[in-house]
């Protein structure tokens, strides 16, 4: 698909089949969001993924933190679609979605350098990632919406997040129901 074809058609989907996605997908989708631009290199990011049962080719449910955006590091262990979607104010579309990203960040790895303007560089920087993810979905067929609203402390709890990685952003992506 051209970039511009992607960016033309991208828009914010929230129903999903429940059908899996393959490992592919999910590693194409990992790599677009370790894309994105990041103030003096600071890489304040961490992103997770949030796998339901038999949702990833052959991954065992759980959540999973992704290291150098291309290995997935068992974090969890556990369907817990249910809860995220709980802990987003209960929009429950995400329950159905097979994964969703949470994307967290270390606001200290930019505000070291920036001082207070780093917690600026931090939220633009997610905004960049999501972006990907939502371009990556277009292109490879997939459905995706931006989710900003949730408890921050029950997603935090629902990953058992460690205390220096605050979620940002949430996509579940999965297979459109029309
Ligand atoms: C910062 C931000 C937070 C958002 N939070 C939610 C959300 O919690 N739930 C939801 O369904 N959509 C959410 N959205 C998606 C917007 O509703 C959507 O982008 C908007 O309606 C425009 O539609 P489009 O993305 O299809 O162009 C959010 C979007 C942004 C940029």
């Amino acid at each position: 698909m051209e970039i511009e074809e992607a960016i033309e058609r991208r828009k914010s989907r929230r129903s999903f089949k429940r059908t899996a996605l393959t490992e592919n997908q999910l590693s194409q989708l990992i790599w677009s969001a370790g894309k994105a631009p990041s103030a003096g290199a600071t890489y304040p990011l961490e992103l997770y993924v949030v796998i339901g049962k038999e949702c990833a080719g052959d991954i065992d449910a759980g959540v999973y933190h992704t290291k150098g955006y291309s290995e997935l590091e068992l974090h969890k262990e556990g369907d817990l679609r249910e809860e995220l979607a709980v802990a987003c104010l209960r929009q429950m579309f995400i329950a159905d979605a097979p994964v969703s990203f949470v994307i967290t960040a270390e606001y200290e790895r930019t505000t070291r350098r920036y001082g207070e303007r780093g917690i600026r560089y931090v939220h633009i920087e997610v905004g960049h990632v999501s972006q990907n993810i939502y371009l990556q979905c277009e292109a490879l067929g997939l459905a995706t919406v931006a989710i900003g609203a949730f408890y921050d402390d029950e997603v935090a709890k629902v990953l058992s997040l460690p205390e220096e990685h605050k979620p940002i952003y949430v996509m579940p992506v999965g297979k459109y129901a029309q």
